[in-house]
């Protein structure tokens, strides 16, 4: 089988009073997860090859699974084996949506393996369960009146800070224009992703459709650009992937296959001294230190105005004190672990390296891939030389008369995805939304956690390539260009 489970899960049950994670009695879903993480094997195609790698709860350094990280042979049998989704749009949608519902029906084993696998704190694990039934609907939703030709097989290369909701949201999109798919989870996550395939196929996605085929990056992905039968790719993941992705579809692919990419982001934050400094600082927190720093769209620099910022830094270091750095799996957790020791180690050495510019940092476990939640000065966003994917906040204040300065700064880096602004000026907003180049301006609120449907997500510049998921333009990249009229 390519994943296997070892110790997954701990304790936990559902019922109609919520989520009971102490007692012991409650294996129920936890057995059905086993199950499924035990027939992962048919999800995919045989034989795979490849060399077996553990997968650990980055928490603990606990071996949890093992998966397979499969060779480039296995990934032309994928590929070879592929079938585009024939059945009519409507039934599609269908089925989506019965994945949904299994989805929501599995929630138990989905926390689980969330938290144990990817660190995900409980209120983290219900936001991307959410999100991955939303994206399952949407496009159902979006898809099931739609009259366009499948492109083929595409691609669907996924990161591990979203590993189900960007991994099935990707899924759907390619599978409701009738591609066939060929997923490759990010390499510390695969438990989770083939619980999702499991349940896709379960609701009725053929494997022909939907394979599964976990492995490094390099190889998988490199497998999947260079072949001319992949007629699209849909990844998720670092500005610097996305750009060798391009390069080797270029190089191998004819130019109309796309590369929809969605990428890195340096996400500023304004707060002006009209804005409401609680408000101010509960969205600040949450946004720079909620999943641990590791989303694309979190807070890296925040700009104060002068004239309230020793004041805001105040109560962030208050705010900063309440949150519980711990296990992500415990209730009363905020902040649980960064991914992997590999990731740990390249944040400690860049605080290491700018420690004294530290205003606050709080403590953590001492053992498992901690960072500690802290607040760096800086004198702005030029001081940032790339994306330190964790819980780790910049400070800058800004006097009022250099706003449109600090504006210019924030564009200058390239980078585009999210951006807040809190003031209570109208005006303001206006000509500041005008200015500044991102995807998604939030206003007076945290900028963390697009709502599929509603808000459309994804960036500009070194940010992604749009269209943006979770909106009404992304699935129209997944079906055949149209060819154009003849001119008469
Ligand atoms: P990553 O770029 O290291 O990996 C992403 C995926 O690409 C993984 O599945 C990986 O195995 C694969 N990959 C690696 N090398 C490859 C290659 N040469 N060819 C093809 N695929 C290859 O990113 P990550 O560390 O998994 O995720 C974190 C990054 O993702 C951050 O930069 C974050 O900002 C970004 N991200 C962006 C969004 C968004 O919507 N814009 C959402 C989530 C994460
Ligand atoms: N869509 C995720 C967010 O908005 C990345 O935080």
């Amino acid at each position: 089988s390519l994943v296997t489970p070892q110790a997954l899960f701990g304790a936990a049950r559902m019922n109609s009073t919520g989520f009971d994670q102490s007692d012991e009695e409650a294996l129920v879903r936890i057995e059905v997860a086993r199950a499924a993480l035990a027939e992962a094997g048919a999800l995919t195609v045989r034989p795979a090859t490849g060399t077996l790698h553990p997968v650990t709860n980055p928490a603990t350094g606990e071996q949890i699974g093992e998966v397979l990280h499969c060779d480039a042979a296995t990934v032309t049998r994928a590929i070879e084996d592929a079938q585009p989704w024939t059945a009519p749009a409507a039934e599609r949608a269908e089925i989506l949506r019965r994945a949904a519902d299994l989805y929501e029906a599995n929630f138990g084993a989905i926390f689980a393996t969330l938290a144990r696998e990817a660190g995900k704190t409980l209120p983290d694990a219900i936001g991307e369960l959410r999100e991955a039934v939303d994206f399952l609907r949407y496009y159902a939703s979006e898809g099931e009146h739609a009259t366009g030709t499948a492109r083929g097989i595409i691609g669907a290369i996924s990161p591990w800070n979203f590993p189900l909701a960007i991994f099935s949201g990707q899924i759907a999109a390619a599978l409701m224009a009738g591609n066939a798919v060929i997923a490759k989870p990010a390499e510390p996550t695969p438990i989770i992703a083939a619980l999702g395939v499991r349940l896709l196929h379960e609701a009725g996605v053929p494997v022909s459709a939907l394979q599964l085929i976990p492995g490094r990056g390099g190889v998988i992905g490199t497998a999947l650009a260079s072949d001319a039968r992949v007629k699209g790719l849909v990844f998720t993941g670092s500005t610097a992937t996305a750009q060798t992705i391009a390069r080797n579809m270029g190089a191998n692919l004819s130019p109309g296959t796309p590369l929809i990419a969605e990428t890195g982001g340096l996400n500023a934050m304004i707060v002006d001294s009209t804005a409401l400094p609680e408000q101010a600082v509960r969205d600040v927190v949450n946004s720079a230190f909620r999943s641990a720093g590791q989303r694309c769209s979190a807070l890296r620099c925040l700009y104060v105005q002068e004239d309230i910022a020793p004041h805001v830094i105040e109560m962030i270091k208050g705010a900063m004190n309440e949150l519980v750095v711990g296990d992500p799996w415990a209730f009363a957790t905020d902040v649980g672990p960064v991914i992997d020791t590999r990731a740990q180690s390249g944040i400690a050495d860049y605080l290491a390296e700018h420690r004294a510019r530290i205003l606050h940092q709080l403590a953590v476990p001492a053992s498992g891939t901690f960072i500690p939640p802290t607040m760096l000065r800086v004198t702005g966003i030029e001081d940032l030389d790339r994306e330190i994917f964790g819980p780790v906040l910049h400070v800058a204040t800004f006097k009022g008369e250099d706003l449109g300065r600090v504006v210019d700064a924030i564009n200058a880096k390239g980078f585009g995805l999210t951006f807040g602004l809190h003031t209570r000026i109208d005006a303001r907003v206006q000509e500041v939304a005008g200015a500044i180049h991102v995807g998604n301006i939030y206003v007076n609120r945290n900028q963390i956690g697009a709502v599929v449907g509603s808000q459309p997500f994804g960036g500009e510049g070194l940010s992604g390539t749009g269209p943006k998921a979770g909106g009404p333009n992304y699935l129209g990249r997944f079906f055949a260009p149209v060819p154009a009229p003849l001119a008469g």
